[in-house]
């Protein structure tokens, strides 16, 4: 549905990625910028996500991968941590209802354990309370790491006996967070980095990259739409030659 104000965006000429993967980042350069404090800029950055997520939604989307926070981000100062984990609890407590109501289906992909047990309480609340919705899925990222990622699947995987032979792509990445849902189509880094980041390493490995200049909390729906469009630009050839050559 769009919003007063909003331009209309036609994506009917374009093919829209299933999967789209997003590296959010900038939000402390953005509250610099405006001589704001960094928990300001996270403030800014998770109302934006509240508007990504909508316009998911609007252009059908299937799943969305948020990089929330990782495993190396525990490095912080401890009050920035302190603040992004309040700032986390908050979007629990105040945006479950509204996403539960747009049909989003809340994942975790990391490790809750190590988290503070009233912020995990939240998150198995939402997990189990959006189960069942199918509009979209929101795999959130939280004490996430791609390399902790493969190492708690290779140990399961020794735990559960597997022998070399037995070992497969697929039955691999049934072992990852990601089970069951098909690997990101696009991969998008706000902030203008390059980098990857220890995210999603073996699922991206075949995504389009899509990095952009603009801050996380001014990347907004128009912006979404631009990542689209390029996605169409490009010519997915996993490893094949191009259909012109
Ligand atoms: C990067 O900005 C962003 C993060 C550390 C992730 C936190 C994301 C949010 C608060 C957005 C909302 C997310 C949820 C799940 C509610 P940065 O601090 O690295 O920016 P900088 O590189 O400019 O300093």
């Amino acid at each position: 549905m769009l919003r007063r104000r909003e331009k209309p965006l036609d994506l009917s000429p374009f093919t829209v990625p299933t999967h789209v993967a997003i590296i959010m980042d900038g939000n402390g350069r953005w509250a610099k910028r405006r001589g704001l404090p960094r928990q300001a800029g996270h403030r800014a950055g998770a109302e934006n996500l509240r508007r990504i997520v909508r316009a998911c939604v609007e252009f059908k989307i299937k799943i969305l991968t948020i990089y929330a926070f990782s495993t190396e981000n525990w490095g912080r100062p401890e009050s920035e941590v302190r603040g992004l984990m309040k700032i986390f609890a908050r979007v629990l407590d105040q945006e479950l209802d509204e996403l539960h109501h747009q049909g989003v289906c809340i994942h975790h992909l990391g490790d809750l354990t190590s988290v503070n047990p009233t912020l995990q309480a939240k998150v198995r609340r939402a997990l189990e309370l959006t189960r069942n919705n199918d509009r979209l899925v929101l795999n959130v990222a939280f004490n996430y790491g791609g390399r902790a990622e493969i190492l708690h699947a290779v140990r399961q995987m020794l735990a559960d006996g597997l022998v070399p032979d037995e070992l497969t792509e697929d039955l691999f990445s049934s072992y990852l967070f990601t089970r069951g849902l098909p690997d990101p189509d696009l991969v998008i880094r706000t902030s203008g980095e390059l980098r990857i980041s220890n995210f999603l390493i073996w699922q991206a490995a075949y995504a389009e990259y899509y990095p952009t200049p603009a801050l996380w909390p001014d990347f907004g729906r128009e912006e979404l739409y631009k990542a689209i469009v390029a996605y169409n630009e490009r010519e997915r050839r996993y490893g094949l030659v191009s259909d012109e050559s």
